[in-house]
């Protein structure tokens, strides 16, 4: 399973690009206003500098037309650009166009098997079940996961599923069990993956005793 970052922050994407293990980014509409980027292409041009893997970049615009044109301009911005459409009659009519186009689209907001079923027909490369939202309102994010990645392998459908709004180390390790392709996280669940209490203290262990030999 891929790590992808879910983050406009140029900062964070740089920083975790050194640790060579993050193969690509997502971004959405209000983490680009949360990191103050007004000029999207400009962002979204850099971090396509930054990251070689794929970049999804959403579209804003809310009828099937605004969209095929936003994407197809979207599409222009570097070459590991994704585009990023939300799922509606008008998001499936884009992606329908779109892919038959050659251009890469991960569709977003996704809460249901059949919402996934309509985006990998009209060939999506990516769909985003948004696990955090659905276990939010009581129901089983991860169990979504699991349904939609039975229907892609009984159907041999090629769409990847990208596990999204990832709260928890617990939601990764559960993703990568079901077998998810790509699992896409906050910067701050990325750092929490690194850590464990035992290799602090293990550490600490080490240094102390190499420590109390060398003084002797
Ligand atoms: C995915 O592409 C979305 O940007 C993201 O995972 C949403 O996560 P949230 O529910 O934490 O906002």
């Amino acid at each position: 399973m891929q790590i992808w970052l879910d983050t406009a922050d140029i900062g964070e994407i740089r920083e975790a690009s050194r640790l060579g293990v993050v193969s690509g980014i997502t971004t959405n509409p209000s983490l680009a206003a949360k990191s103050g980027h007004s000029d999207l292409r400009t962002a979204i041009q850099e971090i396509c500098s930054i990251i070689d893997g794929p970049v999804s970049a959403e579209v804003m615009g809310q009828g099937p037309y605004e969209m095929i044109e936003e994407g197809r301009e979207i599409a222009t911005w570097a070459p590991n650009v994704v585009v990023k459409i939300p799922v509606s009659e008008a998001g499936i009519e884009a992606i329908s166009v779109l892919s038959k186009e050659g251009i890469a689209i991960n569709q977003t907001l996704t809460f249901s098997v059949n919402q996934a079923l309509l985006g990998a027909l009209a060939g999506a490369t990516y769909i985003s079940p948004f696990v955090g939202r659905l276990d939010d309102v009581g129901q089983d994010g991860m169990m979504l996961i699991s349904e939609m990645l039975q229907m892609f392998k009984v159907h041999e459908m090629q769409t990847k599923v990208i596990a999204a709004s990832l709260r928890h180390p617990k939601h990764v390790i559960e993703a990568a069990k079901a077998g998810a392709q790509i699992a896409t996280m906050p910067y701050k669940l990325f750092k929490q993956m690194f850590k464990h209490p035992l290799t602090d203290a293990g550490l600490k262990r080490f240094i102390e005793d190499w420590q109390s030999l060398v003084r002797v």
